[in-house]
């Protein structure tokens, strides 16, 4: 387990700072609900530290109260996202706990959850773990609930997890699908322990004390019975105590109530070198009747030795059939782990450029292309630079980093121009810069890898040639816009050229808005790298206005297609 002498200060996922209303009063979310706990050894396990099945239990009461908050129904667990803990929290220590829902669906609200941990003695604060949840409105006797009220974000930082959670709603739905592309072949290893030896069953009667006032199993005790078996499976293989490094997404299938019998059943999926999957599954039942399947989970746990290094593991031999297809999956599911590690947890300064692009992590690589975009758009410290004929161009300096904009409205549907924009081998129609354009992947419906040519500027010159990932979004609901997000990516069927100078796009892309049925508001944002600086920066000057002349031919382009059918991309590999 990690000590807690380091504290962290990452600011993204700390509460917003005060902010002052007109009133002098100071805003607060009204979903936000808060719990502070001291660690007793009641909650804690053998080691003296918070067991996470309490943390689960506490994070989960917490977060369905705040989105009964907003519902104003009662509401119910439908799923939580993968949890990395960072660190373990010590008996004496406290443990605040903040949730607020982010953006609410038809029947279903995102809530973010931040756990921080204080040390009472020292006046410290450090983050435990940053969640988010995701609540149903209870189905009434009249069907399931239709529409929820909207949240209306007030800070910047709202606004951004606002935004960030349809994206991550459309992640967590597509969440299954992924695996299914990814399993590989099974290797036998020698010595190997039998994954017989780590199987686990354990029942659990749910009483009046495990269910909320609903009488509904809380999804919380749900998670902390499936922690406590999966940890006695990881114990049986390494015979020593395991730590949980991480959860992946919980899904609860159904719903469990009073009176229902929980059988929890845990095995070693896998062992790696240095860590170790348990699924665990959970299903209940009354009387006679057949078993419910209530929810399956994945924990990852190591194991530390003295100097909190961790120790090799032995490997499994998994069962047939239906072990050695979890033996597969689990890998399959740990190199999905250490894309998203790699790519999602990365700020976004941080995020190398040209990520390489395979099946596995195309489902993080396309939320990073969103995410990057919608943060931008989000920012709300643009300087107008220079302005010519309602076409506006903006910057945003910050840590050594510059971002441009480029804003103009266009007597165009949104959705039509969504449509002409989204297929980049188009824009060769009224970019100049685009000398050829083809399509070299198309990975699903709303994302496809290019290789965009574009001339030299000086004569004699190479031209560059970009691999970009197009992820395209229509808006979920009217308060987002139509989306075209590009980054650079690198695809090892298409290196580099010796014709080519290979350029690199961090994140660019529109957004659209509809403005009316028949004006549509076109941002387009570009996080310059040293590739396109010449290109702008006379501009930001104000020495020249070639953002006016490229935005204007789009702008004509537009015009000139408002009312033709645009042609999907075609698939070509
Ligand atoms: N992750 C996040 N949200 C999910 C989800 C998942 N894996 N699966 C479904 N949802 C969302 C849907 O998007 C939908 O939201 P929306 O109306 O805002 O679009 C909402 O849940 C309802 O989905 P729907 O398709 O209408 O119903 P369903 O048959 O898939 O049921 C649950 C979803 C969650 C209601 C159902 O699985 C359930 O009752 N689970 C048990 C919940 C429970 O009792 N939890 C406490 C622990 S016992
Ligand atoms: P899957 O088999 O696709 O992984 P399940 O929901 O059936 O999905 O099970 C989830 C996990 O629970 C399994 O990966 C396994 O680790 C564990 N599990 C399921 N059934 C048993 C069982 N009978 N005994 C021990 N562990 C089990």
């Amino acid at each position: 387990m990690l000590n807690m002498t380091s504290e962290n200060k990452d600011s993204d996922t700390m509460p917003d700072p005060l902010l002052i209303q007109e009133s002098g009063e100071v805003y607060r979310n009204p979903t936000e609900v808060q719990m502070s706990q001291i660690v007793l050894p009641c909650h804690a396990n053998h080691c003296g530290e918070l067991s996470v099945g309490q943390l689960l239990k506490w994070m989960d009461s917490t977060a369905c109260l705040s989105a009964e908050r907003h519902a104003g129904c009662s509401c119910i667990t439908a799923s939580v996202d993968d949890i990395h803990f960072e660190h373990t929290i010590g008996v004496g220590k406290v443990v605040n706990i903040i949730a607020k829902v982010n953006r609410a669906f038809t029947s279903s609200m995102e809530v973010g959850i931040l756990v921080t941990c204080e040390d009472l003695y020292t006046d410290r604060q450090w983050k435990v773990c940053h969640a988010f949840a995701t609540f149903a409105a209870r189905r009434t006797e009249a069907g399931k609930v239709k529409s929820l009220k909207q949240v209306i974000a007030h800070t910047q930082m709202e606004q951004m997890e606002y935004s960030l959670a349809a994206e991550r709603r459309r992640m967590r739905l597509i969440h299954a699908e992924i695996i299914t592309d990814l399993l590989s072949k099974c290797q036998e290893y020698q010595d190997a322990v039998a994954a017989e030896r780590t199987r686990v069953e354990s029942v659990e009667l749910v009483l009046p004390p495990h269910a909320n006032h609903q009488v509904s199993t809380f999804g919380g005790q749900i998670m902390a019975w499936m922690e406590n078996v999966a940890t006695i499976a990881a114990s049986r293989l390494c015979n020593a105590h395991p730590t949980l490094r991480s959860i992946d997404m919980f899904h609860f299938r159904g719903p469990s109530h009073i009176g229902d019998r929980l059988v929890l059943k845990a095995i070693v999926n896998n062992a790696f070198k240095h860590s170790m999957e348990v699924g665990v599954c959970a299903e209940a039942y009354q009387g006679g009747e057949p078993l419910r399947h209530i929810n399956s989970a994945f924990m990852t746990f190591e194991v530390l030795d003295s100097d909190r290094k961790p120790c090799t593991l032995p490997r499994i031999r998994p069962e047939p059939v239906d072990g050695k297809r979890r033996f597969q999956e689990a890998i399959a599911r740990k190199k999905i782990r250490l894309d998203r590690k790699y790519i999602i947890s990365c700020k976004q300064t941080e995020v190398p450029l040209s990520v390489p692009w395979d099946p596995s992590n195309q489902m993080y690589l396309s939320y990073n292309n969103v995410s990057a975009l919608k943060l931008m758009d989000n920012r709300n410290n643009w300087v107008l630079a220079s302005e010519k004929n309602k076409v506006r161009l903006y910057t945003l300096e910050e840590n050594q980093m510059l971002c441009f904009k480029v804003e103009m409205n266009v007597r165009v549907s949104a959705e039509q121009t969504f449509h002409l924009l989204s297929d980049l081998r188009r824009r060769m129609e009224w970019d100049r810069h685009y000398e050829s354009c083809e399509v070299i992947n198309q990975a699903d419906e709303e994302d496809t890898i290019y290789r965009v040519a574009t001339p030299s500027v000086t004569k004699g010159g190479k031209g560059k040639d970009f691999i970009l990932l197009a992820s395209r979004r229509k808006p979920c609901d009217s308060r987002d816009p139509y989306l075209i997000a590009l980054r650079s990516v690198t695809l090892p069927t298409h290196p580099p050229t010796e014709e080519y100078t290979r350029g690199e796009v961090l994140c660019a892309g529109f957004t659209i808005w509809e403005e009316s049925s028949s004006v549509t508001k076109i941002t387009y944002y570009n996080q310059a790298t040293p590739g396109v600086l010449p290109y702008i920066s006379t501009d930001i000057a104000g020495l020249s206005s070639s953002f006016y002349s490229a935005f204007s031919a789009c702008s004509q382009f537009l015009l000139a297609n408002k009312d033709s059918l645009a042609p999907k991309p075609s698939v070509q590999y």
